[in-house]
């Protein structure tokens, strides 16, 4: 079997092992459904030669999206920590740019890639249950990578993620989808005014 046509079981099954390794990294037992995939991958901003910054991007369902979306491959740059993702991600997206890292590493993750202009950053990485002061970091960098767009992010909760008001943000819910396990929701953050 090819690598560009490993089945969703596949998928699930690599994502469900990392969950029983590493819940709280995982934050959640699958990979995101085609439905919330879209419609996130549908709300990502680009524009001429920027790229499109995905961090935590598991399997690469969301990823995959954004290609359908008509993001040119050699426009997207993903991030993923866990090392058999990445190879996965390597393997399953030709042309994409994966990167083997830590998110809250942006900064250094985008000088090596030679600085490129950045049009949205998504962040699949669960940041609810971090320590704010780790909040505070990832979203510092994201910022800085996009100042004008901000950043989009995938999460279950019903309330904001993220505090508002702590990390100097304005923004909300863009979208939300019963058509996930569990439901999920797209928000965008920005600097607040
Ligand atoms: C909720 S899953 C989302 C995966 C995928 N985007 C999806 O929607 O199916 C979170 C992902 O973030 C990755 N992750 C967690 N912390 C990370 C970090 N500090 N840097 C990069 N990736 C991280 C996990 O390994 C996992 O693949």
């Amino acid at each position: 079997m090819s690598a560009t046509t490993l089945p969703r079981e596949r998928n699930a099954k690599l994502f469900f092992k990392r969950w029983l390794a590493n819940p709280l990294q995982m934050g959640s037992i699958i990979p995101s459904s085609a439905a919330f995939s879209r419609l996130i991958a549908e709300r990502a901003q680009w524009e001429g030669d920027e790229m499109v910054v995905e961090l935590g991007a598991g399997t690469g369902v969301v990823s995959r999206a954004l290609l359908a979306a008509g993001v040119p491959p050699e426009r997207l740059l993903v991030v993923e920590i866990v090392p058999e993702m990445a190879d996965h991600l390597r393997a399953s997206l030709p042309g994409v740019k994966v990167v083997c890292g830590d998110a809250f590493e942006l900064p250094e993750v985008l000088r090596a890639a030679g600085n490129p202009r950045v049009g949205d950053v998504i962040c699949g990485v669960p940041l609810v249950m971090l320590p704010k002061d780790a909040q505070t970091k990832i979203v510092a960098a994201m910022l800085a990578a996009s100042p004008k767009r901000g950043f989009l992010h995938l999460s279950y909760c019903i309330t904001s993620p993220l505090p508002k008001a702590l990390h100097g943000l304005k923004g909300g819910r863009l979208a939300y989808t019963f058509l996930n396990f569990p439901p999920g929701g797209v928000w965008r953050y920005a600097p607040a005014d």
